[in-house]
């Protein structure tokens, strides 16, 4: 499998077979780092690390994976660098891509990580933009797949905000790996039309099902995986955790939508999570609106929280399989 200089931009543009690749790597390289057994194959390179919103997990995942792997990292913060403001994506990517190997860029619109993929000559990768997140498909894929040994026929079940980067990248995930995928909110919440089309593509050639229902019993009922995040996205401007919030409450997951999926269920989140009083957006959220716990209950995510925790983990080895392959 030759992923050299390819760009990471969205799951689509990656056959079954070169995400399984991603993924047996990966799993190869965690098994490596719990060893203690170096990988520092691309030694001497250097990678640029763009983000225009905040991150803790796909940060720090680019940066331990890229000094795992032997190479530089520099970090431009979302006010750090004159990218936007003062320089066009443009010729900021042909002046970064005469200085690093590779480039990972966290922001807005996809068209702008396409932009920075076109003009840069290096492999970009895509640490999340309003429309996809792609890196964290990898890690969900691996945790399902190191969970139940196997990813084909399994039931996952996304509740919340399914239009957005989480719900989109799933569908697709589902739809090229076959697992059947069931977008679980209000109908305004489903993924647009043209994805979901392309989606229905894949899935004949993987065997998955697309679903989307808007009932809670029927929508999680026999379920393998319940997934949730976060109803506001970055971004996004406060005035929509109102009408979110009116919307997604039915949809948060709980005890009782889990003990309506299979006995055997996990729940799954990409993180950051609202369950708890322990942030200043959640007590805010409290002191409006009286919610102590948003797209899931503390109870449910305390339950299984070792799986979420190695899901993030897993975006470093995921992560680093990907620099590991296109570098
Ligand atoms: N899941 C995820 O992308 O987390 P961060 O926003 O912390 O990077
Ligand atoms: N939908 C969330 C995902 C965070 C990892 C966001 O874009 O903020």
């Amino acid at each position: 499998m030759d992923l050299k200089g390819k760009n990471f931009l969205t799951l689509k543009d990656f056959s079954p077979e070169e995400i399984m690749y991603f993924l047996d790597l990966a799993e190869d390289l965690k098994k490596k780092k719990h060893e203690g057994v170096a990988h520092r194959i691309h030694e001497g390179k250097n990678i640029a690390l763009i983000f225009e919103k905040t991150s803790t997990r796909t940060r720090c995942s680019f940066e331990v994976a890229g000094h795992d792997l032997g190479m530089g990292v520099t970090y431009l913060d979302p006010k750090g660098s004159q990218i936007g403001k003062k320089e066009s994506i443009a010729d900021t990517a042909r002046v970064l891509g005469r200085m690093f190997d590779g480039i990972e860029y966290r922001g807005y619109g996809q068209e702008i990580v396409e932009n920075l993929a076109k003009y840069a000559g290096v492999p970009v990768w895509n640490g999340l933009t309003n429309e996809y997140h792609p890196t964290q498909m990898l890690a969900d894929l691996l945790t399902i797949r190191e969970h139940f040994g196997k990813l084909k026929g399994l039931k996952l079940v996304y509740m919340g905000d399914a239009r957005y980067n989480m719900g989109n990248s799933l569908m697709i995930a589902c739809a090229k790996m076959g697992l059947d995928f069931v977008a679980c909110a209000p109908a305004e919440y489903f993924p647009n039309k043209e994805l979901v089309a392309e989606c229905q593509e894949y899935a004949k050639e993987s065997g998955a099902t697309l679903s989307f229902i808007e009932d809670v019993m029927e929508g999680t009922k026999d379920a393998d995986i319940l997934y949730t995040d976060v109803w506001v996205s970055m971004g996004e401007p406060d005035e929509v955790w109102k009408e979110r919030i009116d919307a997604l409450l039915p949809y948060q997951i709980n005890k009782k939508a889990m003990d309506n999926a299979k006995d055997t269920a996990i729940f799954m989140h990409c993180l950051p999570a609202f369950h708890d009083l322990e942030t200043e957006i959640g007590r805010e959220i409290y002191e409006k609106y009286g919610l102590r716990e948003m797209e899931v209950t503390d109870e449910v995510f305390e339950k299984y929280a070792d799986i979420v925790f190695e899901e993030a983990e897993n975006r470093m080895h995921t992560i680093k399989a990907v620099m590991a392959a296109t570098l």
